[in-house]
């Protein structure tokens, strides 16, 4: 069953419930007072009998109350108290007979209801004493027809029915508008979640409300957004991908079909061939192997297994293991740790770290700079920066180059032998270990890469 038409039957229904609950209170309580009206004014009418005959009492006054009753929709009858009838206004018939014949109790000078139910009786009725000065005493009985009641009814039953119908009417209006509107997100959602597992996730999905609906949608949203993200990088990253690999491959392709040339006679000059050759397979397979890594990575394969490490003699190791390159190339390497500094780390992996962003140091320096390892305490963390004199990194390069497979002037690049993974590598490693890097850079001044761990890392 669809959703809407579902959540229309239960409002309906539940609607339903309550207003057939109210309709039948109401209709009972409105019925009810009436009745007790009527039976008030009918005791009253007793009353002001008694009253008159109370005050002169006579054939005449007798005569002339009966006549008024018998113009009126009520009737009277006057009894002496032994139950004689003294006058009526209507012939007495077997129903008022029977109401007259009941016993009556102690009743006071205000009258008392004999015949409250409406229903299945032909009449309601009072009764009202009277005691007049010359001793006579007796009682007023009030009668009156309960047809006219039942027709009162009816027309009030007219009147509900009539309301009800209205009700339902506008109700199922209202419910036809209301469950649309309350699931058209949801089927927004339901088309939206399809299409995307057809693959195609350039999906909008409409957010109309800040309830749990929209937030659900605003979900879908940015899952759809994040799919399509990777899917243009993913394809982004295959060109690329085919591309490094190309480049060498043609270059040993190349190499190796002068290299079979007949008409080369100087071994020298095959030698030279064949080395580049082998250095461009070393290129190719140092490329797959960090490929490789990658996609380990991807796979949450990689094992982590961190231990205290006290910083200052840690990075001082490390500082040692690439001092020579820097020596080569003339530069100078600082190091700069406050004591006791405790992380918890993979000492492998944080290696990783730093020999990558050493070797960018490196690679992008010239001659005669100076860089420098600092590692410092901060309120509620710990950070690692690696500072440069070298190029430095255009701004509009910076957001891209954690990105796998980016190098700012791909020539730039090629004469130092990168492939634009170092630092995609840095990032993920830096992220899985719970840390952050970040990165600032002035072009011809030098870079700053700068991690952070949580200082309970
Ligand atoms: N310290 C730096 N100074 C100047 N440019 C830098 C620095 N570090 C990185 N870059 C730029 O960012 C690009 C991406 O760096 P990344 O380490 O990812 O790749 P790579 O060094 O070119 O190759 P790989 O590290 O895979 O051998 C580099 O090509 C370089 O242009
Ligand atoms: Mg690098």
């Amino acid at each position: 069953m669809k959703i809407s038409l579902k959540l229309g039957l239960y409002i309906f229904l539940s609607i339903l419930l309550l207003e057939t609950v109210s309709m039948l209170y109401l209709h009972n309580h409105v019925i009810q007072s009436r009745i007790n009206q009527e039976l008030e004014s009918l005791k009253s009418r007793g009353n002001s009998h008694r009253d008159v005959l109370e005050l002169s009492y006579s054939k005449g006054t007798l005569e002339h109350i009966g006549l008024m009753e018998s113009h009126t929709d009520t009737d009277v009858v006057i009894t002496n108290s032994t139950g004689d009838i003294l006058e009526t206004s209507e012939m007495v018939n077997a129903a008022m007979k029977a109401i007259l014949r009941k016993n009556l109790p102690q009743i006071s000078r205000n009258g008392l209801i004999i015949q409250s139910t409406w229903k299945n009786e032909p009449y309601i009725a009072t009764v009202t004493p009277f005691n007049s000065k010359n001793e006579q005493e007796g009682y007023v009985y009030m009668f009156k027809n309960t047809g006219d009641v039942e027709e009162l009814i009816d027309q009030l039953n007219k009147h509900f029915l009539f309301a009800t119908v209205l009700l339902l009417f506008f109700m199922l209006i209202i419910i036809y508008f209301l469950s649309k509107a309350l699931t058209r997100p949801l089927i927004a959602m339901k088309e939206a979640t399809t299409k995307l597992s057809e693959g195609n996730f350039s999906v909008i999905v409409p957010i109309r409300s800040h309830d749990e609906l929209g937030e659900l949608a605003q979900s879908i949203q940015s899952l759809a957004n994040e799919l399509n993200y990777l899917k243009k990088e993913r394809n982004e990253f295959l060109a690329s991908i085919s591309h490094e690999l190309r480049t060498p491959l043609t270059y040993i392709k190349g190499y190796a079909d002068i290299a079979r040339r007949k008409d080369l006679d100087s071994s020298s000059e095959i030698t030279s061939y064949l080395e580049i050759i082998h250095d461009e397979s070393q290129r190719l397979n140092r490329l797959l192997d960090e490929l490789f890594n990658m996609a380990k990575m991807d796979l949450h394969t990689y094992t982590i297994s961190k231990q205290t490490i006290r910083l200052s003699s840690y990075l001082q190791s490390i500082r040692e293991k690439v001092l020579p390159a820097f020596t080569n190339k003339k530069m100078q390497l600082q190091l700069d740790c406050e004591e006791d500094l405790i992380i918890n780390l993979d000492p492998a992996r944080f290696e990783q770290i730093m020999l990558n962003l050493l070797d960018n140091a490196l690679k992008y320096s010239n001659e005669n700079t100076v860089s420098a390892i600092k590692a410092k305490r901060l309120p509620d963390s710990i950070s690692i920066s690696i500072i440069d004199q070298g190029m430095g990194i255009p701004d509009e390069d910076i957001p891209h180059i954690f990105d796998r497979l980016y190098r700012v002037e791909k020539s730039r690049a090629r004469d130092t032998g990168g492939f634009g993974l170092g630092l995609s590598i840095v990032k993920q490693l830096v992220e899985i270990q719970g840390g952050a890097i970040s990165v600032t850079s002035t072009l011809g001044q030098g870079t700053c890469f700068t991690i952070k761990f949580k200082g309970d890392n």
